[in-house]
This record gives C-alpha cells, structure tokens and sequence, in this order.
C-alpha cells in the first residue's frame, strides 16, 4: 500500500465489530477490515463465528475474535462491549450488518403480513441496530472518536418491485423496507447528535447479492439494473473500507448507493 492509501483507508489503529459479521456479506466485509489492518469482532449468534474468526485472524495476522452475544438483547449487548474492551480494547468502527429472514419473513402480501414476523423484522433490522449504536457508539461518543456503518438497503429507499419475483418463492416483505427506510432515518439523527463528539455515521445501501437465487428471478434482477448483473458481497468491500476510515474524514449522515444503478430510474 502506497503511504497516500494507507493514510486515507488504512485501520492499523482500529477495533471493528461487525454486527451479523458471520453473515454473507459481513464474513467478507471481516476479513477486508482485517486485510486493511484492524483487528476485528466479529458479532454473531451463527454457528460458524469462531472458525471464521481463527480463518481471518490466521488469513491476515491480525486479531479476530468471535462474540456470540444476542443483537436484539441490550444486556448481551453490554456484555459483548465488555467482552471486546478486555480483549481487543474498546470498539473504534461499528459495522451493523445483521437482518432477520426466519419465520414469517418471506409471506408478502401486505395485507396479510403477520404480526410476528413484523415485529422480528424490525426488532433485528432497526431496533437492534439502535441498540448497537447506543453500545457501542455511545462509548464512541464518550471516548471523542469513531465511525458507524449502518447496511440499509434498496428497498430502504425505494418499494420492492414486485414484477421481479414471479412464481420464484422468493420475495421481500413490507416489514423488510420499512425497518431499512428507518435504518436511514437513524443514522441521519445519530449523525447530527454525535457530530460533536467526532462519532461519524453513514449508511450503505446495497443491491441485491446473488446468492444462487432461482434462475428467473436472477434474470428478471438483472435486466432492471443498469450494471447488468446482481451485486457480489465483495462489491462492498471498498464502500465500507471507505465509510470506516480517513477517506470518508468529511462525510457524516451520508447515504451511499451501491446498487449497480437500480435506484437511478
Ligand atoms: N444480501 C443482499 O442481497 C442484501 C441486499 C441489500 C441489503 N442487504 C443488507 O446487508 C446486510 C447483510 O446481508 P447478508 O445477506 O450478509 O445477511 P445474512 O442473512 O447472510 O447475515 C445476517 C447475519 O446476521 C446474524 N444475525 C441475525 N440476527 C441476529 C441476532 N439477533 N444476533 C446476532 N446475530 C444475528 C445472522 O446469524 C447472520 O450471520 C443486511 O443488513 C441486509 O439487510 C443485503
């Protein structure tokens, strides 16, 4: 790395927790981070977060460890914080890339979208990452220094388009855009309070990553986006690499688009 690059994406200094880091995006995003130098948490309640933790930590000679602690628990919350500070000191970047998709998830229909699922969706894709925020970032805040990455989505933006999925199976359910929209609009409010405090807060917001997806909803996916094709998780590397270091120094309250142009029309 020229010494122009390390100083603006270098995060030799930094501790990140990757909330839903065991996930298909984040298990990528961990070992980026890592590759650019920080050691990293990665925060999951999936089976694999230790061994993706020893792969990382082995991959890239940096710290990597697993907390298995519950998002939407503030007291697991608490505990995870306390967790990562006696082991990898306190938390510098905050990356929230968890979601819920079980039970419920994928009925669609908006008039009959259930309750329980409703709830779940937003407990995990918004309340958990105030809870997050308010955890980790609030030590961020009282500490004079930070940067949160919040994932919202396209559909935190604009509705699903309902065309796309056909007879697939596979859909995305009114809970699934109202908790991303929300993710915008609480990262627009952190940002603003914890200016002062040097704490920035960005959010992402992704396109759809293929992930073997019935061959019919693939194509109709693809021929909606400009970039003709659906995203691959390591098209989020550079994005987030650059929301959690120097590079991003003047933004705060951002929401970057990384859809290959599904939102541009
Ligand atoms: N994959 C996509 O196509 C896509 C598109 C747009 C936005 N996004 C957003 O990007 C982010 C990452 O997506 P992904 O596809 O990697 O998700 P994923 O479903 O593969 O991973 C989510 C991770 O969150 C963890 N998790 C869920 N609830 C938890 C809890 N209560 N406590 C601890 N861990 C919990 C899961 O164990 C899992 O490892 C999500 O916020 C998602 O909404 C994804």
């Amino acid at each position: 790395m020229s010494e122009l690059l390390r100083d603006l994406f270098g995060l030799d200094d930094d501790v990140v927790v990757v909330a839903g880091g065991a996930g298909r995006i984040g298990r990528v995003l961990c070992r980026a981070l890592a590759q650019a130098g920080a050691n990293v948490a990665i925060l999951d309640l999936a089976d694999q977060t230790e061994q993706l933790a020893a792969d990382i930590a082995a991959a890239t000679n940096r710290k990597a460890i697993a907390l298995r602690y519950d998002l939407t628990s503030a007291d697991e919350l608490a505990r995870a914080r306390d967790a990562l500070e006696q082991r990898l000191g306190p938390a510098t970047v905050l990356i929230n890339c968890a979601q819920f998709r079980g039970q419920g998830f994928y009925s669609s229909a908006p008039e009959k979208y259930p309750r329980e699922a409703w709830e779940r969706v937003l407990e995990t894709n918004l309340t958990a990452v105030h809870l997050a925020c308010q955890i980790f970032g609030g030590r961020m805040a009282e500490r004079g220094t930070g940067r949160i990455v919040n994932f919202s989505s396209t559909y935190g933006v604009v509705s699903a388009d309902p065309r796309i999925y056909g007879d697939s199976g596979v859909n995305s359910p009114i809970a699934y855009g109202v908790s991303k929209a929300g993710v915008i609009g609480l990262t627009r409010y952190l940002a603003v309070h914890w200016a002062p405090q040097g704490v920035r807060v960005n959010c992402l917001v992704p396109g759809g990553v293929y992930d073997g997806q019935d061959p019919a909803f693939v194509a109709n996916y693809t021929a909606r986006t400009p970039l003709g094709r659906m995203a691959a998780a390591e098209d989020y590397q550079g994005p987030v690499l650059f929301l959690a270091s120097r590079a991003s120094a003047y933004m705060t309250g951002a929401v970057l688009t990384v859809d290959g142009g599904w939102t541009a029309w």
